[in-house]
């Protein structure tokens, strides 16, 4: 692949425990993610998925391999990386306005200038609440949104912030059925105005089958890559997607082969 943003190469990684009885998470895991690419990754519960997901944030060190953004070592956290947690992470004392503001006041220009003042802040909180569907909830506190108001904020946050990766766990794993499928949709739509390198974690296979342009299977503990599949279906997409022939084919294959590991792991 000429054009991948990211690259991760053979990384191990072994949690080390207390009581001698380390982890092995990821074994040999090697992935490349293009530009605009909305990579889904599915596997069985511990495989691996949020240790990759925060390796690639910079949040979790590895042992050995390599991990790369545009050929560049990934040694910490940087906002060209942006990462959306299953639980909001919003801060409480803070308006939605306020949240979203607050992750631009650390972005630099390349000579180290502050890169957006107040008036520049707003706007384009502005612009993404907006986008996100929460005209009206600007100066509201995360404690009067419901959950999937509140993943939007997050998600209007890490937009706002223009990261070329957006990393995200599990992002609507709490949240009701509707909500859900409400928020796949906003995503979609999202990422279809504005294309973003997309990384995403998902135990629903519907869902990253709605989503992706490629999905990821990792095999059980410790987790390698088992299976790339791609999803070979035009955009825009939407909940009627999900009554399509080959939808189903998609989902079929890649729910059996994912049950099919679960039922090894249980023998
Ligand atoms: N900080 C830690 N210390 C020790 N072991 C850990 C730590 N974090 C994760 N693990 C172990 O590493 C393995 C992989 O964990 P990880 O959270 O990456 O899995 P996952 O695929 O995201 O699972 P889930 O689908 O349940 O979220 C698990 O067996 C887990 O117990
Ligand atoms: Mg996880």
């Amino acid at each position: 692949m000429t054009d991948s943003i990211i690259k991760i190469e053979n990384v191990f990684k072994e949690y080390k425990v207390p009581d001698g009885k380390n982890v092995k998470a990821l074994n040999d895991v090697s992935l490349e993610v293009s530009k605009n690419e909305f990579v889904c990754l599915v596997g069985p519960s511990g495989c691996g998925k949020t240790t990759l997901l925060n390796i690639v944030a910079g949040l979790e060190p590895f042992d050995s391999g390599k991990v790369t953004m545009h050929g560049e070592g990934i040694i910490g956290p940087g906002p060209e990386r942006g990462v959306i947690f299953q639980q909001y992470a919003l801060f409480p004392w803070m308006t939605v306005r306020k949240n979203i503001e607050y992750g631009m006041k650390f972005l630099r220009n390349a000579n180290g200038s502050i890169r957006f003042d107040e008036k520049k802040k707003r706007e384009i909180a502005e612009y993404y609440i907006k986008m996100v569907n929460l005209s009206g909830f600007e100066d509201s506190y995360p404690k009067a949104l419901s959950g999937g108001m509140k993943q939007r904020v997050a998600i209007a946050r890490a937009y706002a912030q223009s990261p070329e990766v957006l990393l995200m766990d599990e992002p609507f794993g709490a949240l009701d059925a509707q909500t859900r499928a409400q928020l796949q949709e906003d995503l979609l739509h999202t990422w279809q105005e504005e294309k973003k390198t997309v990384l995403f974690i998902t135990h629903d296979v519907d869902e990253a089958v709605l989503l992706a342009t490629r999905v990821v299977i990792l095999s059980a503990r410790p987790g390698r890559i088992k299976e790339i599949v791609d999803i070979d279906l035009p955009y825009p997409r939407n909940q009627a997607t999900k009554m399509d022939a080959e939808f189903i084919k998609y989902r079929n294959y890649i729910w059996d082969t994912v049950y099919k590991m679960f039922l090894e792991v249980r023998k």
